[in-house]
């Protein structure tokens, strides 16, 4: 069977700039209470009407270009987002017209922070069967329209920012190096623990003044079973991917975690005894991004030019749903 491997990355960052001091002009936090707890020390914000599809197109075009291609030779798109322009369709078909590529396949992804891993083995699955040879994987969101900005939604507020990105997932021409494995799991158990309730077919209308006075347009966090569950099945689906391919922990020369919170990614890398310094890490600078972590991250290593060749990556995320899965690359 045919290997894929990732062609190239591309990134958007949207320019504005929101540190935690910002944040604290608005709400009651402040920049100690989100560092100790989350690492993060600011994080980028759109302005005026940006999409998810808008920032999923920069990343597009900057991956599509480095792969030396054009949008036509790309078969189809997977898009990823927890924060679709629209209710229906979902951005992928926004991306497609933008990039004006009529005619190939789309599909659009809710699988949240575990999105654009999903993404991943989707294209995997489909290049190794043969049916596709190039397709688009974008993870992209707009948080900061649908955060609650207030004292009442502030332990979720602190953490997401706006970016987009994109990888061009191919055919390898060594059959030892690209995705070599990728192990995807979910448990709903989870569903009312990082969730949004409104809009909500089960509702007529689907969303009403009631609600919105409520509050239930915000997302709701129980962050302590989600930092319990982060910390329990990334060392699981880590380790699933390690013994399915035979390597070992200290082969891996990094490992690439989505970025929900620097605290979880530390705990992670503690109990599977992995080195702190082969964690990457950007929360930083971007808080929690969702669907456009991963492609993010490793956009930034690769500019900076920390990936050797054949060098093995370890991709981990959790999220909402709870969703949560790895990807084991070699480069
Ligand atoms: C959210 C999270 C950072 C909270 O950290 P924590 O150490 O568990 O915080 P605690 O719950 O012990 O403390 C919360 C206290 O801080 C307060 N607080 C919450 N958000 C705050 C903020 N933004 N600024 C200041 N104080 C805040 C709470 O009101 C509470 O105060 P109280 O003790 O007086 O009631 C943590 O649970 C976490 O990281 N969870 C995972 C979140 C995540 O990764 N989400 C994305 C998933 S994909």
């Amino acid at each position: 069977m045919r290997r894929s491997r990732i062609l190239s990355t591309g990134r958007y960052l949207p320019p504005k700039v929101v540190t935690n001091h910002d944040l604290a002009r608005i709400i009651n936090t402040n920049d100690q209470w989100i560092q100790e707890r989350s690492g993060i020390v600011e994080r980028r914000f759109v302005e005026g009407e940006v999409g998810a599809s808008d920032l999923g197109f920069e990343a597009a075009k900057i991956a599509i270009d480095r792969a030396g291609i054009k949008p036509n030779d790309i078969d189809m798109i997977i898009f990823a987002t927890l924060s679709p322009d629209h209710t229906f369709p979902g951005p992928g078909c926004l991306l497609q017209k933008m990039l004006d590529m009529p005619g190939k396949a789309v599909v659009d992804i809710r699988n949240q922070c575990t999105g654009f891993m999903y993404g991943m083995s989707i294209a995997d699955q489909f290049i190794k069967t043969g049916m596709f040879d190039k397709i688009l994987v974008v993870g992209a969101e707009v948080h900061s329209t649908g955060l609650e900005f207030a004292d009442s939604g502030r332990d979720v507020t602190v953490l997401f920012g706006d970016g987009g990105g994109a990888m061009v997932i191919g055919v390898s021409d060594n059959p030892d190096r690209g995705i070599l494995s990728t192990h995807l799991h979910a448990d709903g158990r989870g569903f009312k623990d990082l969730w949004i309730e409104a809009p909500n077919s089960r509702c007529m209308p689907r969303i009403t003044h009631q609600m919105i006075d409520e509050g239930r347009q915000w997302p709701k966090m129980n962050g302590r079973n989600v930092f319990k569950g982060a910390v329990t099945h990334l060392p699981e689906v880590i380790n699933e991917a390690l013994t399915a391919n035979d390597v070992k922990l200290e082969d891996i020369a990094y490992l690439i975690p989505h970025q929900a919170n620097m605290r979880i990614n530390q705990f992670v890398a503690h109990k599977l005894g992995y080195p702190q310094e082969k964690v990457w890490h950007n929360i930083q600078r971007y808080g929690n991004t969702t669907a456009a972590t991963l492609p993010l991250c490793l956009d930034e290593m690769l500019e900076q030019g920390v990936v050797k060749d054949n060098d093995l990556l370890m991709f981990a995320a959790f999220g909402a749903g709870f969703t949560w899965g790895s990807a084991l690359v070699r480069w």
